[in-house]
């Protein structure tokens, strides 16, 4: 098989290259990105050398790339290629729409017109909007609410997938997955910021109460996940993709000083986000079902190990942190 993975030099983008190459030695993977501040070639170090591996990059908005990229022949997409950060798209929306919405339906036009056996779009738990303390998970039925600029663009995407279904037969498939953690992830986002963060005895900036609530899943369980909706998910389906592990920030926060034995004096309640959603939680019993997923990590050894490898990594994130990003983080902190 040869299959296009797009942003994968992003977060999860990246362990998803690793896992396929990894996994499926006989398919043909070539990564397109742009490389924005959150893609990083660093996250695909060793895999220069692959022979069933190319790395391209360029926009998933550009039609005349795509052309090129598709006449080559592909069989499988999986569009990963996205703004991913929430306070980035309360910044600057419009930036948002140009790759969340315009860049995948460059992809399902140019994917239509070449015809692929499957355009996988990786979607989130955020297009379903917040939930109440005492709401069940989201499922597949959940109408889209979204509340974020960010969720908004996610949702448009999934909207314009089913559109090509129904309308063109594309077989599309679309999962929303909750918040991932793990090795590789930008450090703007709450785990990798506060572990790193914690590391160089800086603040870790709660926001608001620190009670809104995230389901977490470690990012290798996301890929394997994946990787069975691609090869096995039904053309037209939703996939809700989760593990079952509910915490608040504040839960998140004291996981992490304790396993590095810093102190609460850290923490710093800051402004809340605006918009912020309370909580998310994923009812993943349809992928259980039907693909006989399961997660393998727990959230405790997960966040163990994730810990200790961004303790191992220290030159990986420090090089990210010390550049751009800083003045971006002096930004958005220097007056919470
Ligand atoms: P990320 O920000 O780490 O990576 C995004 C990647 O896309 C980067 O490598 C970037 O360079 C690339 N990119 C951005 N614009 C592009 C463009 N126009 N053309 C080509 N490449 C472009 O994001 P992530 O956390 O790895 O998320 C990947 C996908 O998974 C996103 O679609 C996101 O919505 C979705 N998702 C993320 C989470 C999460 O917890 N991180 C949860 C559910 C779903
Ligand atoms: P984030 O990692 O940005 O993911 P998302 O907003 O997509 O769920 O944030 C996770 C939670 O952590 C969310 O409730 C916002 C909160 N948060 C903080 O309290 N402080 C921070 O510095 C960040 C980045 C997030």
């Amino acid at each position: 098989m040869k299959i296009l993975v797009t942003g994968g030099a992003g977060f999860i983008g990246s362990n998803f290259v690793r896992y396929l190459l990894e996994v499926h030695p006989d398919d043909e993977v070539v990564n397109l990105d742009l490389l924005t501040y959150a893609g990083n070639l660093e996250n695909l170090a060793g895999l220069e050398d692959a022979g069933n591996y190319r790395f391209v990059r360029g926009d998933i908005a550009d039609a005349g790339l795509l052309d090129r990229l598709f006449g080559q022949g592909l069989d499988l997409v999986v569009n990963f290629a996205a703004e991913s950060h929430v306070d980035r798209s309360i910044e600057d929306p419009g930036h948002f729409l140009n790759t969340n919405i315009l860049g995948t339906q460059a992809l399902l036009e140019t994917a239509r017109r070449y015809g692929v056996t499957r355009f996988l779009q990786i979607s989130t738990d955020e297009v379903y909007g917040s939930l109440s303390e005492e709401e069940g998970g989201f499922t597949e039925e959940s109408p889209a609410a979204p509340n974020s600029p960010y969720s908004a663009s996610k949702a448009a995407a999934d909207l314009l997938c089913r559109a090509y279904f129904k309308t063109y037969d594309l077989p599309v498939v679309v999962t929303r997955c909750s918040n991932n953690y793990g090795p590789y992830q930008f450090p703007e986002k709450l785990i990798p910021l506060f572990i790193t963060n914690a590391l160089a005895d800086e603040p870790l900036p709660v926001y608001g109460d620190g009670l809104y609530v995230r389901d977490w899943i470690h990012v290798r369980d996301h890929c394997i996940a994946l990787d069975q909706v691609l090869r096995n998910g039904k053309d037209g389906e939703i996939y809700n993709i989760g593990a079952d592990e509910e915490r608040t920030n504040l839960e998140i926060t004291q996981v992490i000083l304790d396993k590095l034995g810093k102190d609460k004096g850290l923490i710093r309640h800051v402004k809340d986000r605006p918009g912020h959603d309370r909580r998310y939680a994923i009812d993943s019993s349809k992928i259980q079902g039907e693909l006989g997923w399961r997660p393998a990590t727990g959230f405790r050894q997960g966040m163990m190990d994730t810990i200790d490898w961004y303790i191992r990594n220290e030159a990986w994130w420090n090089k990210i942190k010390s550049g751009e990003y800083r003045q971006y983080y002096e930004r958005m902190y220097g007056n919470r």
